[in-house]
């Protein structure tokens, strides 16, 4: 099938996907027009005008146009709009000459297809395979006087029913241009009532979802940061009113980027909903030379017809094949143990070793040393920067325990926050300026640590070396690379007075060419990113980072919410999930160790706990739950994730895996409030072959995939608050 069709005489183009398409207009070779992004259908086809923009009389409105009287901008469907010209809307870029003037939009605009994807250099993006045909449409607006040029990229991959959009900044005349504001992806289209949805947190609540009406004005999301941060995630989705988590349209759009952005919509006067996504305005100015080039991160969009599910389905798909990095694709993730929750700083290597024993008796397949193994680090006070290994703690040094695992049979695994300084430290002494601040003032500290200025080639020189150094000192099959505060008075002193703008996304281009040369020197190490729990957990650090440790709140109940909110964009096997103890350590609440257990695996199963400290029983279950995972990992980790009940909307939360073949699955339910006098209930499963029968491993019990997708999963009575059960189905 082709993926991109044109009708030059019209200058429509359409993208094609399994279930849905993209069309565009570039009218009167000066406006590119959005014409459609839903279902399949091929606007121009016929003779009628669907191909034609709204061309009506508007008082008291612009037309910058003698030779299209009727065309207003303010009433256009654009597909990435600017501002001077008479619409009003949040514009998706603004450029200004060397003058301080604006510079206006494009006098002309064309369009070619590439067979190609073209490359995106220094960001993460969609991956895709050599030789593979990625046929791309690529809009040019050219504005003469400038000499701006304006790359609009769009390569469809029909698979995901999703669309990849960048766009590219040319400066090619001779003054210099300056970037105020430069948006991955802007559109609009009309409103039909739909909703609008996103992901919003904090420290210890990430990505709790939020469905909101889109009433006329701006709604607006984002970062200024310095990372995607806990609060909001680089996502947002418009939902049809008709839309549940089974049907009705959904359009997702997700941003591959991982340091301050902005997703907005806005609803204006004519009811047409502007959206656009990219890096965040407030904290972004780029400089562009003559001859230079800006690329934005890439965007990703997806349309579902089938609801929320669909959506997931499509992008968790599309994060597996297209951004983890290929090695880990599919690579099963090893049962792990974290000292944090167990030891925190106060730990010695006997302290270690006794942990060590303990997890490979359990089934634990790989030890992981966190904070607090290295210079004077006893606790967040002090030696971010120095990674040297402290020998009074470890005498044996990172290969002693890293050996002492190994001979246990298991993987050895550290941790680092190699983006920081502690001003108590041997680096911050040698190198006081290496961190971002203000000339003359105290930087502000967060978690009493300061952020190294990544914008300098020796920073990152410095980082790409020790850390090396580090992974090949000792046998190190996993790091987990922390960052433990947003960045804030954000300045590099080494940029030119006229780059000083540039600092936000400078850090984060410095922070992919550290994490791209580390990964790929290292391409065996499974690297899991995290930044507070899941500060930083985005389709950017996930190319570098096949997993991400979801949150710190590691009480199960809190992680049905926030595993059940991440799984909206994110697959289960990038969700790092953990059994820690009770009463858990961040609300104090006493959560049964087989509920703890079905939800941490219900992503890459960890332990996080004094594993030294068990009582009999504990050892036996814990052992009895590593082994089912074992067993059951391939499923979980690669099947199909299908949420089925929302920790949101009543009394608990159920979500099930199922195989390609549909010849498995694994359903959790989980309940975290009893109410009195319940009734036994039902819950309906998805995803399964409706002919085939499946009998329930456990009790025998069989029933065909129709019985339990419309009639129901008879579910067990429940005697008290947090219940839970796993349910493994066989297809005969
Ligand atoms: C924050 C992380 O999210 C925790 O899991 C732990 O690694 C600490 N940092 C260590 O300082």
């Amino acid at each position: 099938m082709q993926r991109i069709t044109g009708d030059t005489g019209k200058n429509i183009f359409t993208l094609h996907g399994n279930s849905s398409s993209y069309s565009l207009q570039l009218y009167s070779r000066r406006y590119p027009l959005h014409l459609h992004w839903g279902s399949n259908c091929c606007p121009g086809g016929g003779n009628g005008h669907s191909e034609h923009p709204v061309l009506t009389e508007l008082p008291y409105s612009v037309n910058p146009d003698p030779d299209l009287p009727e065309f207003f901008p303010e009433a256009q469907h654009f597909e990435f709009g600017w501002p001077e010209e008479g619409d009003y809307r949040r514009p998706a870029f603004s450029v200004r000459d060397s003058n301080g003037f604006p510079v206006p939009g494009p006098g002309r605009v064309w369009g070619d297809i590439l067979w190609k994807k073209p490359e995106l250099p220094g960001l993460p993006e969609a991956r895709c395979e050599e030789g593979e045909l990625t046929e791309t449409l690529l809009i040019t607006m050219e504005e003469h006087l400038s000499g701006l040029r304006i790359l609009i990229r769009y390569t469809p991959l029909p698979e995901y029913d999703a669309v990849l959009r960048s766009a590219r900044f040319e400066n090619r005349g001779s003054e210099a241009l300056t970037l105020d504001r430069a948006m991955s992806c802007s559109l609009d289209l009309p409103y039909r009532g739909q909703e609008l949805l996103y992901l919003r947190g904090a420290w210890a609540k990430e990505r709790i979802p939020q469905h909101i009406a889109v009433e006329p004005g701006c709604h607006a999301i984002g970062s200024t940061r310095g990372i995607s941060s806990h609060q909001y995630s680089p996502f947002l989705a418009l939902l049809s009113p008709d839309a549940t988590e089974h049907s009705g349209e959904v359009w997702g759009c997700a941003l591959i980027y991982s340091g301050s952005f902005l997703a907005e919509i806005e609803r204006d006067y004519c009811d047409t909903l502007r959206l656009n996504l990219g890096i965040h305005p407030d904290t972004f100015r780029w400089q562009l030379a003559p001859g230079e080039i800006f690329d934005t991160p890439e965007t990703v969009m997806f349309y579902s017809p089938e609801g929320l599910e669909g959506f997931s389905d499509r992008s968790h798909r599309f994060i597996r094949d297209r951004i983890l990095p290929p090695a880990f694709r599919e690579r099963e993730r090893p049962i792990l143990f974290n000292n944090w929750e167990a030891t925190y700083f106060d730990f010695d290597e006997e302290r270690l070793q006794g942990l060590a024993d303990t997890a490979s008796e359990l089934g634990i397949e790989l030890f992981v040393v966190d904070d607090g193994w290295f210079g004077e680090r006893n606790s967040d006070a002090a030696s971010l920067g120095d990674w040297q290994v402290n020998r009074r703690k470890l005498p044996g040094g990172l290969g002693g325990i890293g050996e002492y695992a190994r001979e246990r049979g298991m993987q050895f695994g550290l941790w680092v926050e190699p983006e920081m300084v502690s001003r108590e430290s041997e680096l911050f002494r040698r190198h006081p300026d290496w961190c971002l601040h203000l000339p003359g003032r105290q930087a502000p500290e967060s978690r009493r640590q300061l952020v190294l200025d990544l914008t300098r080639r020796e920073v990152r020189e410095h980082l790409i070396r020790t850390f090396d150094e580090l992974l090949d000192s000792a046998p190190i099959s996993y790091v987990k690379w922390d960052m433990n505060r947003p960045l804030a008075g954000a300045a590099s002193p080494a940029l030119p007075p006229h780059r000083r703008g540039e600092v936000h996304h400078r850090y984060v281009l410095g922070l992919y060419e550290v994490m791209e040369a580390i990964t790929s020197a290292h391409p065996d190490i499974l690297f899991e990113g995290c930044a507070g729990g899941g500060g930083r957990f985005d389709m950017g650090m996930l190319y570098y980072m096949p997993q991400y440790w979801t949150s710190d709140n590691t009480d199960a109940t809190d992680r049905l919410s926030i595993q059940y909110g991440t799984s909206i964009v994110f697959p289960p096997v990038t969700i790092g999930a953990h059994v820690s103890a009770v009463p858990n350590h961040q609300t104090g609440r006493s959560v049964p160790l087989d509920f703890r257990g079905n939800t941490a695996m219900s992503g890459n199963l960890g332990y996080e706990m004094e594993i030294d400290a068990l009582s009999q029983q504990e050892r036996a279950d814990i052992a009895r739950q590593i082994a089912f995972y074992k067993e059951h990992r391939r499923l979980i980790q690669f099947g199909r994730f299908i949420r089925l009940l929302s920790p949101f909307e009543g009394e608990g939360a159920a979500w099930m895996f199922v195989d390609e073949q549909q010849s498995g699955a694994l359903v959790f339910w989980f309940l975290a409030h009893r109410e009195a006098n319940r009734m036994r209930r039902r819950l309906l499963l998805r995803g399964l072959d409706l002919q085939r029968v499946y009998a329930e491993v456990e009790s025998g019990r069989r029933c065909r995939g129709d019985e339990l997708m419309h009639r129901g999963l008879l579910l067990p009575p429940a005697a008290h608050d947090f219940e839970s059960v796993r349910i493994l189905l066989k297809g005969e």
